[in-house]
């Protein structure tokens, strides 16, 4: 028996492919949902499109501190791992509900393989990177995206037979469902469509405490992005905490055209057709490389370096202006052009299933 933690947004689209995988050799399976994320769009809405079962269990734990979000999941899963054992728990990526599962399993001797491991910012200013050392060094098995994360966790001593390089699992659910998001009613629905095809636009997410939680950088951001606006749409699907911030430090989003969160297959219908697209998340930051959209990062690190070294990914940190620069660039033509890393060919989760039998 196999049992896969899920908890946040990004956790979704890397458990659905590993477990289509484990189904189609016939391994028995099941489910934890944390409750991290319990947002319709934030969560039922993006399982049923990537047609993962629904979770077995939900623990509920919901919104909270990181100590307090943490500390649910692990008094959550001590106590259904009493009752339930599998063979292995499978966990995604770098998330809270993680970092608590695994320590919360390893505990109780059940062992744990970590999907995304070996990645690092160099950054523990980020909760993802304290999330990410501790599930790294606790868990059986690690499974890697790109080299540089085997070489991270060589370098920190961890076990070589424990690392195995499959590939990046968030585009085996890209490859997979790119063909169905083809983006025609989000183009209409944002006014994107012109005669011939899609126009020109930006796309933008932003979340991450060190851009959202700042008034200061908060409002320069949105300065940016309305004199963007000025010459091409700029769509922004806002996360609950970005809206909550704006509302707090009384932001305007000036000529921004703001929604609600969006689903898996919306948001991949848009990215597909941007021209830049400007976040602070990881995975976007994997999908436009994938697609061959130009990306800004507006963090001063990454976990994801071959987004940048291989693919179209640029690191801007906090520099509005050089955000501004980098549009105008990519606009006329001159923007970054990439390829896509080794193993981020649809396959990745299969290389799990096989490694795991
Ligand atoms: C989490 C992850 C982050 C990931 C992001 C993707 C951690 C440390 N962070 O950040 O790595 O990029 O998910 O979305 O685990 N909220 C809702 N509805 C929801 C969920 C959250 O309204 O369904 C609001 C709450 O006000 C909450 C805030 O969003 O306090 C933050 O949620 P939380 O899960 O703590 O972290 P994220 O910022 O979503």
């Amino acid at each position: 028996m196999i049992t896969h933690v899920i908890g946040a947004r990004p956790n979704f689209m890397k458990a659905a492919p590993v477990h289509r995988a484990l189904a189609s050799r016939g391994v028995p399976q099941t489910i934890i949902h944390t409750g991290q994320h319990y947002d319709v769009v934030m969560s039922a809405a993006i399982l049923e499109e990537l047609g993962l079962p629904e979770p077995d269990v939900n623990f509920g734990v919901g919104s909270g501190t990181h100590a307090t979000q943490a500390a649910q999941v692990m008094v959550a899963m001590e106590a259904h791992l009493g009752s339930a054992r599998p063979d292995l728990l499978l966990v995604y990526g770098d998330v809270n509900s993680t970092m608590a599962a695994t320590v919360a399993a390893v505990k109780l001797g059940v062992d744990v393989g970590h999907v995304e491991a070996g990645l690092r910012s160099g950054d523990r200013s980020m909760p993802e990177e304290i999330n990410r050392l501790v599930t790294d060094r606790l868990a059986r098995w690690l499974f890697t995206p790109s080299r540089d994360g085997d070489e991270n966790l060589l370098r920190e001593g961890a076990d070589p037979a424990s690392i195995r390089m499959v590939g990046n699992v968030m585009i085996d659910t890209l490859v997979r469902l790119l063909p169905i998001a083809d983006g025609e009613r989000e183009l209409r629905a944002f006014s994107l469509q012109n005669g011939t095809g899609p126009r020109p636009f930006a796309l933008v997410t932003l979340h991450r405490p060190s851009n959202v939680d700042d008034p200061e950088m908060l409002r320069q951001l949105f300065g940016a992005l309305d004199g963007i606006a000025r010459q091409v749409p700029v769509i922004f699907p806002v996360h609950p905490r970005t809206r909550e911030r704006m509302r707090r430090f009384a932001i305007d989003e000036g000529r921004v055209s703001l929604s609600d969160p969006l689903t898996y297959l919306q948001f991949l219908g848009l990215q597909r057709h941007a021209a830049v697209v400007i976040t602070d998340s990881g995975g976007i930051q994997e999908e436009s490389t994938f697609l061959g959209v130009p990306c800004l990062t507006m963090r001063e690190n990454t976990e994801r370096p071959v987004t940048v070294t291989v693919g179209t990914n640029r690191l801007i940190g906090r520099d509005t202006a050089a955000m501004r620069l980098e549009v105008e660039a990519i606009l006329a033509g001159r923007g970054k052009t990439g390829s896509i890393p080794d193993l981020w060919d649809g396959r990745a989760a299969e290389r799990i299933a096989a490694a795991l039998a």
